[in-house]
């Protein structure tokens, strides 16, 4: 009988890190609200980049900028299109250590700061499978502090997925940076573009705290800045669609006619209180 590798079913690629705030589940809800057509595709908070995946498979071809502040997030998508092979190698070598003993081989790596693009991206992916529900969060010193997750057999390696993502990823027409997301977008988008914006969220109550993606947080200031942004890219006839949380300054800040605000059911699953995780509203908003 003929044996077929995992890594050689072909597999439509799914993001490869767990993200808080990743848009996994609202899929079919972005989709409806995807234009018709549009030219390049802009995603300025890439995160897991749950609908940039969704995008890429649905249309072969498309062209596409993301970018997103976090520089170990950017190298790892660079590194899996540019090294797969090595980064798959690495990533064994870190599932057979931590099957030996799980919680000080997670410590010990969690606890490393390596300095190849290899071996730093091999750590993002490990301590996204390993640690506790899969929450990508640093200290104002940039250091991963998440600890050691409850999973009995986690999939380190996910090969299939991973040979997957790297080759859409090398398809020539994804372009991908660290920036900004008013850098990403202001020059380069033009008339047709579609730029689907999904920052850090507003908190809803004035106890509830932006998550710490980056050594920088996302400031009220930052929100006025991309809404801001987001009337520039209206003005230059760019498709808009951006998504938040549901509070009032969100949608003072788009009342204006040009934007429709609609709100969506969300399911969020990450959060250390598992009695949270309830399903909640959030804004959908668009000028198309
Ligand atoms: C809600 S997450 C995006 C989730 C993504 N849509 C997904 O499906 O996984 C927000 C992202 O914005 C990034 N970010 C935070 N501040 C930023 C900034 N000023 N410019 C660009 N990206 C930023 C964070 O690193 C994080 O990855």
């Amino acid at each position: 009988m003929k044996q077929v590798c995992s890594s050689q079913i072909s597999v439509v690629p799914k993001p490869f890190v767990k993200w808080a705030g990743g848009k996994r589940q609202l899929i079919p809800v972005l989709n409806e609200n995807l234009p018709k057509s549009f030219g390049t595709y802009y995603e300025p908070f890439l995160g897991g980049g749950a609908l940039l995946f969704h995008i890429l498979a649905e249309r072969k071809g498309q062209k596409t900028s993301i970018s997103d502040l976090n520089p170990d997030l950017v190298l790892a998508y660079a590194t899996i299109r540019d090294r797969i092979d090595d980064l798959l190698t690495s990533l064994k070598s870190h599932e057979s250590n931590y099957r030996k003993d799980s919680r000080s081989y997670y410590y010990l790596v969690r606890a490393s700061s390596p300095k190849s693009d290899i071996e730093r991206t091999s750590r993002l992916l490990f301590l996204n499978r390993t640690c506790f529900n899969g929450l990508y969060r640093v200290n104002s010193k940039g250091k991963f502090n998440v600890p050691l997750g409850k999973y009995s057999n986690p999939n380190i390696v996910n090969e299939g997925n991973l040979r997957a993502v790297s080759s859409i990823l090398q398809s020539g027409k994804v372009s991908i940076r660290c920036r900004d997301f008013e850098a990403a977008v202001l020059r380069d988008a033009k008339q047709g573009d579609l730029v689907y914006f999904d920052p850090p969220y507003h908190p809803v109550s004035e106890t509830a705290n932006f998550t710490s993606y980056t050594n920088q947080d996302f400031t009220y200031k930052d929100l006025g800045r991309l809404a801001e942004l987001c009337s520039k890219l209206d003005s230059k006839g760019c498709k808009v669609l951006l998504s938040n949380s549901d509070s009032k300054q969100v949608s003072d800040m788009f009342s204006d006619k040009q934007w429709q605000v609609d709100r969506i059911h969300a399911n969020r699953s990450i959060n250390s209180d598992s009695k949270k995780r309830t399903g909640h509203f959030e804004l959908l908003i668009k000028n198309y």
